[in-house]
């Protein structure tokens, strides 16, 4: 018989194998109930420093102290091997504890259950949602929608506009050039590449893509999106161009929006006009409008009589025929509708953002 009792001994087996058992199951479990996990195990290893190897193996000590002369060193080795057993298996648990808490720490908050799609509908993009609802209303007013190209050759882009090579105005339009043509700067294109195949009347708008050499900012983009609108008959004039934009701003931002045109210019139209239209959010009551910046008025459009020498290019004859035409950014209009602030949010892919518009 030596100093430590089987009672003791077992006592102390069985709540090591129950604590080893509790430790395997760690294994796999989910991160909150892997915290409770870990805080228990930490709590009964403070529980074996106190019970075994502060209270029972200094009791022993002392009854050691009480025991024959000649057990003591036998009993003596006893004690200090049952520490020893106790200090290794304290040891040997708080490195797993260690081990898990750093796993819980790096572990992924992944709740892979989620339903993500089945709640999350796609939705229109917003572009193509003004894109669509612009189309709309020009189709009421009468306008077809013909589809256009983005890859561009330099005659059809510039040149048949009015715009020769060495024009000031190639500087604003400067855009990307390959060598199988460049990308197009501006919708206006397609006046020539309708005109060429079809003849007056006629009255469309074409819209898609255009690109040009900026630099990403709030407000510009390398590529953006533009809608060019154009009717061409015998007798067109600035009265109808003014009359169907009006017609237009009335029916895409209410019927309370007054108009302003300016004189301006561009090479294919003469004369030409920029659009401006009352700010819908504040009607020029507020100062500090983030729309109209105060100034009660939004520029929305380029516009203008079809210049002369543009029918001429595209072999319809100015004498018989005259056109308006006019050219929007459809980011632009997105932005003042909507209250957009940076273009840049159209190109994210930003799930959130994505989800506001219906
Ligand atoms: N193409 C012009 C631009 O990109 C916009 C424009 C202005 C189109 C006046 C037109 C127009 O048809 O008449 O800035």
């Amino acid at each position: 018989m030596g100093i430590i009792k089987d009672d003791v001994l077992n006592k102390y087996n069985n709540f090591i194998s129950e604590l080893k058992k509790e430790i395997e199951e760690l294994e796999h479990k989910p991160n909150q109930e892997l915290k409770e996990k870990i805080n228990n195990v930490k709590k009964k290893v403070e529980l074996i420093k106190s019970e075994f190897l502060k209270g029972i193996v200094s009791q022993l000590l002392r009854e050691l102290s009480k025991t024959e002369p000649s057990n003591k060193k036998e009993f003596g080795q006893e004690i200090n091997k049952f520490k020893e057993i106790i200090e290794n298996d304290i040891r040997k648990i708080t490195q797993k504890i260690e081990k898990k808490e750093r796993e819980l720490k790096y572990r992924f908050n992944f709740d892979l259950s989620i339903k993500f799609l089945p709640d999350t509908p796609g939705k229109l993009h917003i572009l193509t949602i003004v894109q669509k609802n612009l189309m709309n209303v020009f189709a009421e007013l009468g306008f077809e929608i013909i589809d256009g190209i983005e890859i561009e050759d330099e005659y059809h882009n510039f040149e048949a506009l009015n715009i020769p090579a060495d024009h000031p105005a190639r500087d604003m339009w400067d855009t990307f050039y390959f060598s199988g043509g460049i990308l197009r700067t501006h919708t206006s294109n397609m006046q020539i590449r309708i005109l060429k195949t079809r003849k007056p009347p006629i009255k469309a708008i074409s819209l898609g893509k255009c690109y040009r050499r900026d630099n990403m900012d709030a407000t510009h983009s390398f590529q953006f999106h533009q809608l060019e609108g154009f009717s061409i008959d015998e007798k067109i004039n600035f009265l109808d161009l003014v009359r169907t934009l009006y017609k237009f701003v009335h029916k895409y931002f209410g019927p309370n929006t007054k108009v302003n045109f300016v004189p301006s210019y561009f090479p294919f139209t003469e004369p030409s006009a920029e659009m401006s239209i009352s700010c819908f959010y504040c009607s020029g009551q507020k100062n500090d409008c983030s729309v109209c910046k105060g100034s009660g008025w939004i520029e929305i459009l380029g516009c203008g009589m079809i210049n002369p020498i543009v029918l001429k290019n595209v072999d319809i004859d100015p004498e018989k025929f005259s056109g308006f035409a006019f050219g929007m950014g459809i980011e632009r209009i997105a932005m003042l509708k909507y209250k957009i602030p940076d273009i840049r949010m159209f190109y994210q892919n930003y799930v959130e953002f994505n989800q506001l518009w219906r």
